[in-house]
Parts: C-alpha cells; sequence; structure tokens
C-alpha cells in the first residue's frame, strides 16, 4: 500500500517534470536534452490580475490551445504570493512554456524618470523565487516596452542594471540559468541600438540572456520584403544571444492570415530568430483576441468576470477565422533547427555599445550602469571597465527604415498596455 502511494507520488512528480527546463546558448535557446526551442506562443492575460491561479480555467484554455498548436505563452502580470501549482502543471502537461514579466504595474521602470531600487529588486524577486521551481518557465523579462519613443532611451541603462541585479540574484540562489530577456516596443529610430546596447560590452553579468521584440509591421496581406522583416533579419543576423517577437500579428486591415509565421520559421529567419508570441489570447475592444469567453457587452457592464466590454472567464470560442488561420500555418510549421551537440555559439556576432546620436539614441558607448537605488541625473558616466565599446560599425546606421505602418501597429500595441492601464487601475 505504501509502496504504491511512494510510486504513485514519484510518478506524479516525474509528470509535473514533464518539459525539459530551457537555456540560452550562443543565439538560439536549447532544451535539457539538446533540442533547440522555438517558441510558437500567444499572449496570456485575461485580466489585470495573474491568469495562473485558476486551474479549471488554465485546463479550459490549455485544452484548446493544444489544439492551436501553442507551445509556449507569454504572461504580463502574476501574484508572487499566489498558488500557482495547478496551473503550471496543467500548462507543462500540455506541453507549454512561459514568459513571465518580472514588473507589475507599480514596479515598472519609468522611461521618462527612470529609476532602479531596492523596492523594484525585491519584487521581481519575489517573482522569480516563485516560479524558478516551475520547469516550463522559459525565461523572464525585466520589462516591457520600457521605452516607447526615442528620447527615452536613457532608461536603456536601468534596463541593463535590473538585468544585472536579476542575473546575480538567480545565481546568487543557486538556481537554474532561466534565461532572462527585455521586452522591447519596436521602434524604428532605436533600431538597431536598443538591441544591441543590451548585449554590448562585453560583459555577460550585464547583458540580457534574450532579446524579445513587440512588432506589428507585418500587415497581412504582406511579405517578407514590404512588411520591413527583412530590415529586422538583417539587425538579427548572428545576434549575440536569441531573439524572437514577443508580439505580433497586426490586425488591420484583416482578416489576419499570420503569413509572418512562414517567414519567421521560413529559411530566411529560422537561423536567427526564435519563435515568435502571437497578441493575444483574449478578444477585447483592440480585438486583436484568438478567442473569446462570450460575444461583448456594454463596456458600461459589470458582473463576475465581466469587465471593459468583455466576459474574462469561461469556455473559450476560437474567434473566426483568425484561430483557424494561425493553427492552419502552425500546423505547417516544424522547425528541428540545430542540435546542441552540432552547435557552435562562438558563431554569433558582437555587438558595439551604439554612441549618442542627437535626437536618436541618447547614451553614448558604454556607461556605467545605474547602481541600486540609483536616479537618473541627466548624463551617465562612462563604464570604467569598458572594453571593446568601440564606435558602432558603419553599417549599423544603414539598415532600410521598414515602412512607415509599423508606427501604426506598434501603437496598437501601446493601445494594448494603455487599455489596461484604463481598465483596470
Ligand atoms: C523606490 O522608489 C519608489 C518611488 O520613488 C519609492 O516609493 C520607494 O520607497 C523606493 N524604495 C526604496 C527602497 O527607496
Ligand atoms: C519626447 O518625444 C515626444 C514625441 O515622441 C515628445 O512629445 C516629448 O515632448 C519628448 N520629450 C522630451 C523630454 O523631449
Ligand atoms: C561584470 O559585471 C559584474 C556586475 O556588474 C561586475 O561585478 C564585474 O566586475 C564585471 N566584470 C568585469 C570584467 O568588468
Amino acid at each position: 500500500m505504501k509502496l504504491s502511494w511512494l510510486a504513485t507520488a514519484l510518478l506524479g512528480a516525474a509528470m509535473a517534470d514533464a518539459l525539459d527546463t530551457i537555456t540560452a546558448v550562443g543565439n538560439k535557446f536549447f532544451t535539457s536534452k539538446g533540442t533547440q526551442f522555438f517558441a510558437k506562443g500567444v499572449a496570456y492575460q485575461l485580466t489585470e490580475d495573474d491568469p495562473l491561479v485558476d486551474a479549471e480555467q488554465c485546463s479550459r484554455d490549455a485544452a484548446l490551445m493544444k489544439t492551436l498548436g501553442t507551445n509556449s505563452l507569454r504572461v504580463y502580470h502574476v501574484d508572487p504570493s499566489a498558488d500557482h501549482d495547478k496551473c503550471m502543471s496543467v500548462f507543462d502537461k500540455a506541453g507549454i512554456y512561459l514568459l513571465i514579466d518580472l514588473d507589475t504595474f507599480d514596479t515598472y521602470i519609468l522611461p521618462d524618470d527612470p529609476w532602479w531600487n531596492q523596492t523594484q529588486h525585491d519584487r521581481y524577486a519575489e517573482v522569480m523565487d516563485t516560479f524558478i521551481k516551475y520547469d516550463n518557465v522559459l525565461g523572464f523579462f525585466v520589462g516591457n516596452e520600457i521605452i516607447a519613443k526615442a528620447n527615452q532611451s536613457t532608461a536603456a541603462p536601468y534596463i541593463k542594471s535590473a538585468t544585472r541585479d536579476m542575473k546575480a540574484h538567480r545565481d546568487s540562489k543557486g538556481y537554474r540559468k532561466v534565461p532572462i530577456g527585455y521586452s522591447a516596443a519596436d521602434i524604428a529610430e532605436l533600431r538597431p541600438m536598443l538591441q544591441d546596447y543590451l548585449t554590448c560590452g562585453g560583459n555577460s553579468s550585464e547583458n540580457i540572456d534574450f532579446f524579445a521584440l513587440n512588432s506589428y509591421s507585418w500587415c497581412d496581406p504582406s511579405t517578407y520584403q514590404t512588411s520591413g522583416y527583412v530590415g529586422l533579419e538583417k539587425m538579427a543576423k548572428d545576434f549575440p544571444v536569441p531573439i524572437l517577437f514577443s508580439e505580433t500579428g497586426c490586425n488591420t486591415p484583416g482578416p489576419r492570415l499570420f503569413d509572418d509565421q512562414a517567414a519567421i520559421f521560413g529559411p530566411d529567419m529560422i537561423n536567427d530568430w526564435s519563435g515568435s508570441i502571437i497578441y493575444e489570447w483574449i478578444e477585447e475592444v483592440n480585438h486583436y483576441g484568438l478567442i473569446s469567453y462570450g460575444p461583448p457587452v456594454a463596456m458600461t457592464a459589470t458582473g463576475e468576470n465581466v469587465k471593459g466590454g468583455f466576459t474574462r472567464a469561461g469556455t473559450p470560442t476560437p474567434v473566426s477565422p483568425d484561430f483557424e488561420n494561425l493553427k492552419t500555418q502552425w500546423a505547417k510549421i516544424t522547425p528541428t533547427g540545430v542540435a546542441s551537440s552540432n552547435y557552435d555559439p562562438a558563431h554569433v556576432s558582437t555587438r558595439d555599445c551604439p554612441t549618442s546620436t542627437s535626437g536618436g539614441w541618447l547614451v553614448n558607448g558604454n556607461v556605467a550602469l545605474p547602481t541600486l537605488g540609483e536616479t537618473f541625473k541627466g548624463t551617465f558616466q562612462p563604464s570604467p571597465t569598458a572594453t571593446g565599446s568601440g564606435a558602432p560599425s558603419p553599417s549599423s546606421t544603414k539598415n532600410p527604415a521598414p515602412p512607415n505602418k509599423e508606427i501604426a501597429g506598434m501603437s496598437a500595441g501601446l493601445v494594448g498596455v494603455m487599455l489596461f492601464f484604463t481598465f483596470w487601475l
């Protein structure tokens, strides 16, 4: 009796660990078994509140996500004091990894008046401490779209300070090397300076482990050439760390065909990109949903799970034709990539810390990172240990700017964020 109980417990433990952990090596993600990992992901935030606490809701959603072909979710806000065991296990069993933002609404690094202090540090660390035990955590973000305009680039060193301190926290606790990255708004004027800056300077203790881009520049019908993806690829070529889309799926004019998935997972981009996260699971006013939990209701309607004109829980129903279109695209895509045993991470590039330009990138070279508790005072000092931070390579300023429509798309993403603020604060 006792033995069979033990066997069941062991089996349960083994099943709870169904997915292999993932690390970043060179510019790729690998599972602990040495298989390259590509994200076919969806952004998942049903309300402002933590979506990983209601096991029944997670189960209903996970079942439909499996039919869609999802292997990862992005969650923007979690409550570190809540119990996530059941939801994390449900998603693990469905073959789904989680990318989790460490910040909460009140610990966000602010772009115009940036600081990084102990309060933020401790809240971020709590989220990591809570989630690190789940093998299906793919990575953590130290921020999402902190920089939304060119003149906010002075917040970038604060993003690196947060990265430095969260990597130090991870390592001091002896946690696995869970990747720690940043999710960027797609700002034409800061390309490729922001992604280069976050990976420059030669000190991996301060650099992000992966870079993720929220890009809405591919609006169907479009092509690799006309969407601007050809320019994104040029900047991502042999990038020092994995790079992926952390939000994508323009919905104007619609319907969404998700043809960009064939490009991201196709021969032009597959060697440099690690997949994409589609914005977003739930249908809301911004009309980006892949599923809905019921027809729209009055904006003023209130009730259990009703807010902002939409029902926020229940049985998910696919939004047509978007859900089917994405499912069809993903069904055609089965990237194998490279086995870690055949991969030489030395093949990635290194990036110079960009020099500042008037009205453009505002951080000059490899500056000394703000210490914990430091508030921006208007200038940065050069890094005392600066090496290899010379002038940017000439090609880094010559990348063609993709077409203007991405700006509209980018603000659509921002609208999504703003809507959270409007509805939930
Ligand atoms: C961090 O900054 C915030 C905002 O100014 C403040 O409320 C908080 O007390 C600060 N934390 C510490 C430890 O100074
Ligand atoms: C930054 O740029 C925005 C336009 O993108 C402008 O509205 C704002 O005034 C600028 N802020 C500063 C401090 O220059
Ligand atoms: C790398 O960064 C860490 C964290 O800021 C620092 O402690 C270390 O001294 C740096 N290493 C070098 C060689 O500069």
